[in-house]
C-alpha cells in the first residue's frame, strides 16, 4: 500500500496564499507522477481575515487541530493594518512554542539562478542554520507598567533553560555531524550577557564531548556577522538563540542571494507533534496580488517537509526539478527574471513530467 499523508495548509496573509498554492500544485503533481505516495492538503483559514472576523488569529482548539496532521505547510502572517506583534504572536508564536517545535532549521545555499553578492565567496554559500525556537526573548516573559507616565517601563525577559539549550545543542551537533564538513559554530553574546549566554557556552562545551568527530568553535554574535561576510567559507553549521538566529538567518539568506529562495522547518525532533514548514520571508505587501512572488522558498520548504515525513527520495527529486528550472532561467523578478509565480509552477510541473 502506498503511504498516505495528511497535511495542514495554512496560507495566512499577503503572498502566503500565492506561494502555498504554488507549492501544493507541485507537490500534488509530484505525488501523482511518482505514484509512490499519496498526499492530501487540508486548508486552514487562520490569518488576519480570520482575526478580523473572530478576534483570534487561530481557532481556540488550534493545537488539537494541528495534532491531527502529519505536518503543516505555512505561508506568512502580517498585514499593514495590524501591528506585527499582534499577528506574529497570534499565529506563528501561538504554534511554535506550545507545540514545542524547538528546532528551527534554515538551510542557506546559493541556488542556480541566484547570485551570491560576496566576492569572498565566489563558489557561493552552503550553510545550515539552527535556531532555538522556543525560548529566549520569544518566551513571552516581560511586560509594561506605568503606562503613559514618563517612567513607563517595558521589559522583554530572555528565558534560557538547561533543557532548552541542551536539546538544541544536541540537535545542532547531530546536524553538523550529518554534513560532510562536520563543522559547528556556536553563537552567543557571553561577554555582555553574563547569565543565559554563559549557560549556553557551558552546555556547548559539555555536549561537544559527546561529538568528538565534530569540530566546533564559538563566536560572539556581532563578530559572527563580520565572519559571515569576510570569511564565509570558514562556516558550515551555525547554532544560536531564537533572536540571534532570526537576525543572522536573514543576513545569511541575503548573502546567499535572495530571501525569495530561503526555506525553514519548525521541527519537533521528538516527533510527538507535527512539524511546520514555511518560507523564511513574510507577507511582502509590496508585491501581494501581483502574481510575481517567488515560490522557490516554499517549494524548498515543501521538499524539507517531504523529507521529514519519510519521502526523502521524492524530496530529492522535487529539488532537482526546482534547481533545473532555476538554472534554465525561469525566474521571478526578485532574481532578475521575467516569469511570474504560475510560470515557475508550470515549469516545475513540466520538469516533474520528465522524471516519470
Ligand atoms: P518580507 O519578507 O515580507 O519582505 C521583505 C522584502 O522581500 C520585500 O521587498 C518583499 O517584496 C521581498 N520578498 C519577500 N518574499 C518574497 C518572495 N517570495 N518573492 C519575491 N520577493 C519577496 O518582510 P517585511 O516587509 O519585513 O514584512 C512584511 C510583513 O510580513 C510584516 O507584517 C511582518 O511582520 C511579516 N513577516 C512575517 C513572517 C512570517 O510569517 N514568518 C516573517 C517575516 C515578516
Ligand atoms: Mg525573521
Amino acid at each position: 500500500m502506498t503511504p498516505s499523508y495528511n497535511i495542514a495548509s495554512i496560507p495566512g496573509d499577503g503572498i502566503g496564499p500565492e506561494v502555498v498554492s504554488a507549492a501544493i500544485q507541485v507537490v500534488e503533481k509530484l505525488a501523482k507522477t511518482l505514484g509512490t505516495f499519496q498526499i492530501e492538503f487540508t486548508h486552514i483559514p487562520w490569518g488576519t481575515a480570520y482575526y478580523k472576523e473572530t478576534g483570534r488569529y487561530v481557532s481556540e482548539d488550534a493545537l488539537d487541530t494541528l495534532r491531527k496532521f502529519d505536518a503543516g505547510i505555512f505561508g506568512a502572517v502580517g498585514a499593514p493594518d495590524v501591528p506585527d506583534h499582534i499577528s506574529l504572536w497570534g499565529l506563528l508564536l501561538a504554534i511554535r512554542g506550545p507545540l514545542q517545535l524547538y528546532a528551527n532549521v534554515r538551510p542557506v545555499r546559493t541556488f542556480p539562478g541566484t547570485k551570491c553578492p560576496l566576492n569572498t565567496a565566489t563558489e557561493g554559500i552552503d550553510w545550515m542554520l539552527v535556531r532555538e525556537n522556543s525560548e529566549g526573548e520569544y518566551a513571552g516573559q516581560g511586560g509594561r507598567s506605568h503606562i503613559g507616565q514618563k517612567w513607563e517601563a517595558a521589559t522583554e525577559v530572555a528565558i534560557f533553560t538547561r533543557v532548552g539549550i541542551e536539546r538544541i545543542m544536541r540537535f545542532a551537533f547531530e546536524t553538523a555531524r550529518s554534513r560532510p564538513r562536520k563543522l559547528l559554530t556556536v553563537v552567543t553574546k557571553s561577554n555582555s550577557m553574563r547569565n543565559g549566554m554563559v549557560l549556553w557556552d557551558e552546555i556547548a562545551t559539555a555536549v561537544a564531548k559527546d561529538y568528538p568527530d565534530v569540530t566546533w568553535d564559538k563566536m560572539l554574535v556581532d563578530a559572527m556577522t563580520v565572519r559571515m561576510v569576510a570569511k564565509p567559507q570558514s562556516i558550515d553549521t551555525i547554532v544560536g538563540t531564537n533572536l540571534h538566529m532570526d537576525i543572522l538567518s536573514d543576513l545569511a539568506a541575503a548573502l546567499a542571494g535572495s530571501i525569495g529562495v530561503a526555506p525553514s522547518s519548525n521541527l519537533d525532533p521528538t516527533r510527538k507533534n507535527p512539524s511546520l514548514f514555511e518560507p523564511v520571508h513574510g507577507s511582502a505587501f509590496d508585491i501581494t496580488g501581483k502574481g510575481i512572488a517567488n515560490p522557490v522558498a516554499t517549494f524548498w520548504s515543501a521538499a524539507e517537509m517531504l523529507k521529514w515525513i519519510g519521502e526523502k527520495d521524492a524530496a530529492g527529486k522535487l529539488m532537482t526539478c526546482v534547481e533545473n528550472v532555476c538554472a534554465s532561467g525561469v525566474l521571478t523578478p526578485d532574481l532578475g527574471g521575467t516569469s511570474n509565480t504560475q510560470g515557475v509552477v508550470d515549469a516545475v510541473c513540466a520538469e516533474i513530467e520528465q522524471i516519470k
